[in-house]
């Protein structure tokens, strides 16, 4: 479903943020993605949505090359992948509405069955009665619920997210958590970046682990099973001095 071939992302800057990184994730897959701040998750997430592309390397997406895809062609592209971030990037002017309904809006859907997908949406994340309601007058952790309805809005087959929980406390964190694997038995593939370990090892699944832009780590975890203490290999060559 997604799978990466040596690929090598190094910034205009000259850092090099991801090194001969190779891995595959099989459809309907949960899976972790770990490392330390700066091993390059967000630069890896971003490379799999095509917000950049790969200074080498390969990337398929059910079998497609995302680098390849034209910039027109990419609300198609988001068609399929889902992505929710860390805070949120909910629009404040929007009703809830109005945020969820952003892909659709773009992809030139009626006005009856937008509707209808946004109440969908919304329903799934346990939030339809609030989409007149606009995101300051929501929590955190339902703010998160609306950036998850609006990735969901389109049925994606794989849902992408960079730190979800990574602004919310340990409770909504676990509710927000539960989302996502509800999401996956349903048939969605998740890959999801945090730097949590004690909710990695609760869980298990698939995780794969950063360092130093480098792939460490790739392993099945079972629930409860430690990850191992890794050692992270030195910083690939060009990059710019922390
Ligand atoms: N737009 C950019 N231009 C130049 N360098 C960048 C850019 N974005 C990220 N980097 C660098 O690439 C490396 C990887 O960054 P990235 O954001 O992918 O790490 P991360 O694992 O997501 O970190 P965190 O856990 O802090 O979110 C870092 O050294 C970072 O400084
Ligand atoms: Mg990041």
């Amino acid at each position: 479903m997604i799978q990466l071939f040596h690929v090598c992302k190094r910034y205009p800057t000259g850092q090099v943020a991801l090194d001969d990184v190779s891995f595959e994730i099989a459809k309907g897959e949960f899976c972790f993605l770990t490392g330390a701040s700066g091993a390059g998750k967000t630069t890896l997430l971003r490379l799999i949505f095509r917000e950049e592309t790969p200074s080498e390397g390969q990337i398929l997406v059910n079998g497609r090359n995302v680098a390849a895809i034209p910039r027109s062609k990419i609300p198609y592209l988001r068609r399929s992948i889902g992505v929710v971030f860390q805070d949120f990037r909910l629009i404040d002017r929007k009703t809830i509405f109005e945020n969820v309904d952003f892909l659709p809006r773009v992809l030139g859907l009626d006005a009856a069955r937008r509707k209808k997908m946004a109440f969908e949406a919304l329903r799934r994340v346990g939030l339809a009665h609030r989409m007149a309601a606009f995101p300051r007058q929501l929590s955190g952790g339902e703010q998160q619920r609306v950036a998850i309805a609006r990735s969901l809005i389109a049925e994606p087959e794989i849902l992408i997210a960079d730190e979800p929980t990574g602004n919310l406390d340990p409770e909504l964190a676990g509710e927000i958590l539960e989302l996502f694997l509800e999401i996956n038995r349903r048939g969605t593939t998740v890959l999801l970046a945090t730097h949590d370990r004690e909710m990695i090892e609760r869980v298990g699944r698939h995780v794969l682990t950063l360092g130093g832009g480098r792939l460490i780590d790739d392993r099945h975890l079972t629930p409860g099973e430690a990850l191992p203490s890794l050692a992270v290999p030195p910083s690939p060559a060009g990059e710019a001095p922390a």
